[in-house]
């Protein structure tokens, strides 16, 4: 279904624009959003005429399935500015596919590949003075697409919306993270949508990660529900451990998030000659190399998250510190090479860039 669709995205201009009110210094992450936001209706078996709008607050019926059993998936992606003023999204077509395999799960119909694209660059473009140049600084792009039926009945909708915010983004974890290893709660099971961004993945872990803060952690790493033995991620981002020199990610299956900048570092190690390992990995493994001097880094990794480096984590009630290694570390070398292509500032030899 995806390229059936004939372009006549309809544009209607904020007639004033937020930005002067807008403190670019000092964002929370997730609160501010543009002057526009992209939607369109899946309405009688087909995508209606997708539109760009002034941002603002939209009217539901209580009903909404959504509401009541949670058919809502969404994807998470970055705009940058260059210092010529040029914009770029990184791998945008990585995050359409995802979506729709998302959305495919959830039983809900695939977005048009073509209105997706022009519905983005030109929602962007239209926003583009909302995004700042400089390393750090970005636009956070959040599509979307929710049941809109109006009808309390535990099966699929007949009627969707899919749309695009955008928020401008610094970091999104302020500080230091540490982690706390699951040891009860699960994230996602053998068969089920831990490989969808499903809204519902996200709602199940806040009980947990509130539990894991109020010991001063800021995230969980999810293990295996099965057994809790294998790390898998960290729920808003994939997870990255070094020991020695190697480093290693678990592999995606059904239960992990196929995550952009998961595969990006995987990419970036190998053209980097930074030995790289996609393989299971035990607690039990990290727990000895911590105790053996060999566990040199862990770090997560996501599009919101960027990279984030794990100051410690802890498991079975013990804490295990990690050392400091700033300068040298492959998070931050990682960081530096991926930042550097997507801020338009190195050589983009996979073509990873998306003007
Ligand atoms: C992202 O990294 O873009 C995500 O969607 C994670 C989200 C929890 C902010």
């Amino acid at each position: 279904m995806s390229n059936n669709y004939t372009s006549n995205l309809h544009i209607e201009k904020a007639k004033t624009s937020k930005i002067n009110t807008v403190d670019f210094d000092n964002l929370t992450f997730g609160r501010t959003f543009t002057d526009h936001m992209f939607i369109c209706d899946f309405v009688d078996g087909k995508w209606q005429q997708p539109k760009i709008m002034p941002y603002q607050a939209m009217t539901m019926d209580p009903s909404a399935r959504v509401f009541h059993y949670g058919q809502a998936v969404f994807e998470g992606m970055k705009a940058y500015k260059d210092d010529k003023g040029d914009v770029f999204l990184f791998r945008p077509d990585q995050n359409f596919k995802r979506i729709n395999k998302s959305c495919a799960r959830l039983a809900m119909p695939e977005f048009p590949e073509n209105y997706f694209f022009e519905g983005l660059t030109t929602l962007v473009n239209l926003d583009r003075d909302w995004v700042k140049p400089g390393m750090g600084n970005s636009l956070y792009l959040r599509p979307f697409a929710i049941a809109i039926d109006s009808a309390i009945a535990a099966a699929p909708s007949d009627s969707y919306r899919f749309m695009i915010i955008c928020s401008p983004a610094k970091a999104y974890y302020k500080g230091t993270v540490k982690v706390l290893i699951a040891e009860e709660f699960s994230r996602s099971a053998n068969g089920g949508v831990g490989f969808a961004k499903a809204a519902g993945n996200y709602a199940a872990q806040f009980y947990p990660t509130s539990l894991a803060q109020k010991k001063g952690y800021q995230q969980v790493i999810w293990t295996d529900a099965d057994t809790h033995t294998f790390l898998e991620e960290a729920g808003t981002m994939n997870v990255f451990f070094r020991i020695n020199d190697t480093l290693i990610t678990a592999p995606i299956s059904d239960r992990i998030l196929d995550g952009v900048t998961r595969k990006s570092l995987i990419q970036l190690a190998e053209d980097n000659d930074i030995p790289i390992e996609v393989r299971q990995i035990k607690v039990s493994e990290i727990v000895e190399a911590s105790k053996n001097g060999t566990l040199q880094e862990i770090f997560g990794a996501g599009t919101a998250a960027v990279i984030s480096p794990i100051e410690g984590f802890e498991y079975k009630d013990t804490y295990y510190n990690l050392p400091q290694i700033e300068d040298h570390s492959y998070s931050s070398i990682l960081k530096n090479k991926m930042m550097s292509i997507q801020h338009n500032l190195s050589e983009d030899k996979n073509e990873w860039r998306y003007e």
